[in-house]
């Protein structure tokens, strides 16, 4: 699956990059190989940019990547999801991403996307409560999030809710909506993390 082999990709790396590094005291033979590898894996570490592609995401899918040693879910949302948007901003705490801390300037709009790729949702995946990870709820009216739900995120710690642009409700503990990393498109399906691409 997609998400997974992302996942487990970049884990694998992290993994084999620190045993490089963690080796490098024991092995001075291995030194001019540690040289060329060693800035990458402080690269990573500080907060490289993560290249993801997203081809082959399903409509209604959120892929996992980990971005910063953060969680960052991208989603590729379908036309219903969309359309669920416009017609929360009553019940939301900041329905225009008004506070600018949570999002780069091209995502401040009702879709919290770059323009004509609205369909690709790029977010940490972190409360802006307490931190703890919130749950994916893409279905519609479930019984334990009532009739009105129409699909986000629910955060199982003190039940803060965020709709599916991350936008936070109105009466839950969480102030701000979920935080939009920078990003852009480097190609149709190619998702570059951690940079504005010079169009911010
Ligand atoms: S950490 Fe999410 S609601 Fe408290």
């Amino acid at each position: 699956m997609a998400n997974s082999g992302v996942d487990k990709s970049r884990r694998r790396f992290l993994i084999a990059a620190t045993s490089v590094v963690g080796a490098a005291g024991a092995a001075a033979i291995a030194t001019p190989f540690l040289a060329s590898w060693s800035p990458s894996a402080r690269a990573l570490a500080a907060g490289a940019p993560v290249e993801v592609s997203v081809g082959k995401v399903e409509p209604g899918q959120l892929l996992r990547v980990i971005w910063r040693g953060k969680p960052v879910w991208i989603v590729n949302r379908t036309k219903e999801m969309l359309d669920s948007l416009p017609g929360l901003a009553e019940r939301l705490k900041d329905p225009n991403s008004d506070n600018i801390k949570q999002q780069p300037e091209y995502a401040k709009n009702m879709f919290r996307t770059r323009k004509g790729k609205e369909q690709y949702l790029v977010l940490v995946g972190i409360c802006t409560h307490l931190g703890c990870s919130p749950t994916y709820r893409p279905e519609l009216a479930p019984a334990d999030l009532g009739a009105d739900w129409k699909g986000g995120w629910y955060c199982p710690c003190h039940g803060s809710r965020f709709d599916l642009a991350g936008r936070v409700f109105k009466n839950v503990p969480a102030g701000a909506n979920l935080e939009v990393p920078p990003y852009y498109f480097k190609s149709d399906s190619t998702i570059l993390i951690g940079e504005n691409g010079g169009k911010a």
